[in-house]
């Protein structure tokens, strides 16, 4: 059926304008003003209502075996919750352990999705290990349509690599036009002071901060970045905290180095004096990198409003209560991990551009194109253009609410963003034509959801 939305603004890079969108099988066909509709056709009036490209976050763990335990989403609660968000897309980290296959690894991660999610969804095919079989396999993966990997830096005997596995990596990238998204921490570093710390007699979650501190996440990125600037691979951090990482980064790409830069929202609304609350309080806002100290919020929206930092994603990781306290007599066994896929859009959109903090156009670039042009996803996805795949999000720049987990349809019993305000959300988010939420609520097609396949572009 037609679909035609009426004189919302419509918000793209580059440009607003007040005007009308006119779809026809799954795509964008028309935009003007004053569009007739067939009889037969759906019609949404925006009149008041910002109209965005559908949201894309770029960094999600939805099946994830991790620290002796499962993230807590499948893909129906999670893609669910990320439409009602105004995520469309997401882009999920595939990630076998090191004893595992990895196409066996991709091929379970496929499975897992196939079929479940309620809105399109891609992966970043993480590289564990670098063996004889690893650079036939990863042909097969990218031929399949999954253009970009993952390296862990961190994580050593589980998904972390070291440098020989590394630059292998990144050459093979190299060749294949391959985008490589990294997580940059020390692990040695990390290995020694976890140690250390634990041998003080310090255990409990405050410590999970200093074991992992900014130094020691700068490091990671130096020598991703060198990896980098010695192989010619396209790179991208995940999840970058902190200022030190920061001018890492930027220093690196001073020098030519191909670098882009992911942070996430937890980093930007929450520091690490959460994690230093008391018990399971201060273990549910333990990630990777930790939580930081406040004066860095300001350095990321800064470099955010900048585009120094490329996109926010939200590496949506939810453990809930029980699974916290598996680390309840050590820091180092707490499951790593925020869930955000539902608030990213809303959250953004309030303390970034409500706040004057970001500009709409950059909110729309950070939180949707940015991620599309990168990772081979564009002019389908994260604009809104005659042709482009018709993910759309009406947004209500009128309403307000407050994040709570009673509300919730991610998959846990808690919101790291509690009792943080709202000021707007979708009104109705679209996937490719199909009306899927309104007001809140899902009342689409489950399962409409499909892999989107990509082509490499970074040569
Ligand atoms: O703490 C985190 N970030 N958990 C998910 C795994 C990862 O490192 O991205
Ligand atoms: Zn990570
Ligand atoms: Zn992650």
């Amino acid at each position: 059926m037609a679909l035609l939305i009426r004189n919302g603004e419509i918000v793209t890079v580059g440009s607003r304008v007040q005007a009308d969108i006119y779809v026809e099988n799954e795509t964008i066909t028309r935009i003007g003003k004053g569009i007739e509709a067939p009889p037969n056709a759906e019609i949404i009036d925006a009149t008041g209502k910002l109209v965005f490209p559908g949201f894309i976050d770029p960094h999600v763990h939805i099946y994830l075996p991790f620290m002796a335990t499962f993230a807590k989403d499948t893909h129906e609660s999670g893609s669910i919750a990320a439409l009602i968000g105004g995520t469309t897309t997401y882009i999920e980290m595939c990630c076998p352990n090191r004893n595992d296959d990895a196409l066996a690894g991709y091929q379970l991660w496929k499975s897992k999705a196939d079929g479940k999610s309620a809105c399109d969804y891609a992966f970043h095919m993480s590289v564990t290990k670098f063996v004889k079989e690893t650079e036939s396999q990863l042909r097969q993966i990218v031929a399949d349509g999954t253009a970009s990997f993952k390296l862990f830096l961190a994580y050593r005997n589980f998904f972390g690599v070291d440098d020989a596995e590394m630059y292998q990596t990144l050459e093979l990238a190299k060749r294949l036009g391959v985008i490589v998204t990294a997580h940059c921490e020390n692990a040695e570093l990390v290995a020694r002071l976890q140690q250390k710390l634990l041998a003080e007699g310090r255990t409990g979650p405050e410590w999970h901060e200093p074991s992992r501190p900014e130094s020691v996440e700068a490091d990671g990125t130096v020598h991703f970045a060198t990896f980098l600037e010695n192989t010619g691979a396209t790179g991208y951090v995940v999840h970058l905290s902190c200022e030190k990482a920061l001018r890492a980064a930027l220093e690196a790409k001073s020098r030519s180095v191909k670098i882009h830069v992911e942070s996430v929202l937890p980093h930007f609304l929450l520091d690490k004096t959460y994690a230093e609350r008391p018990g399971v309080q201060g273990m549910k806002h333990v990630m990777s990198p930790p939580l930081r100290a406040k004066h860095n919020q300001a350095v990321l929206w800064n470099a955010l409003a900048l585009g120094s930092i490329d996109t926010v994603g939200t590496d949506h990781c939810p453990f809930d209560t029980e699974q916290k306290l598996l680390g309840k007599d050590s820091f180092v066994n707490i499951p790593n991990g925020i869930p955000g896929i539902e608030d990213r859009v809303n959250l953004l959109y309030t303390h970034g551009v409500k706040r004057g903090r970001l500009d709409l156009d950059r909110f729309v670039d950070a939180a949707s194109t940015r991620a599309a042009k990168l990772f081979g996803l564009f002019p389908r996805k994260g604009t809104i253009a005659v042709g482009s795949d018709a993910d759309l999000v009406v947004y209500d720049p009128k309403y307000r609410g407050v994040v709570s987990a009673k509300l919730q349809h991610v998959n846990n019993d808690y919101n790291a963003f509690e009792g943080m305000e709202i000021e707007g959300r979708p009104s109705v988010v679209t996937v490719r034509g199909k009306v899927q939420v309104r007001d809140g609520k899902f009342v689409g097609e489950r399962g409409r959801g499909k892999m989107l396949k990509r082509e490499p572009s970074h040569f």
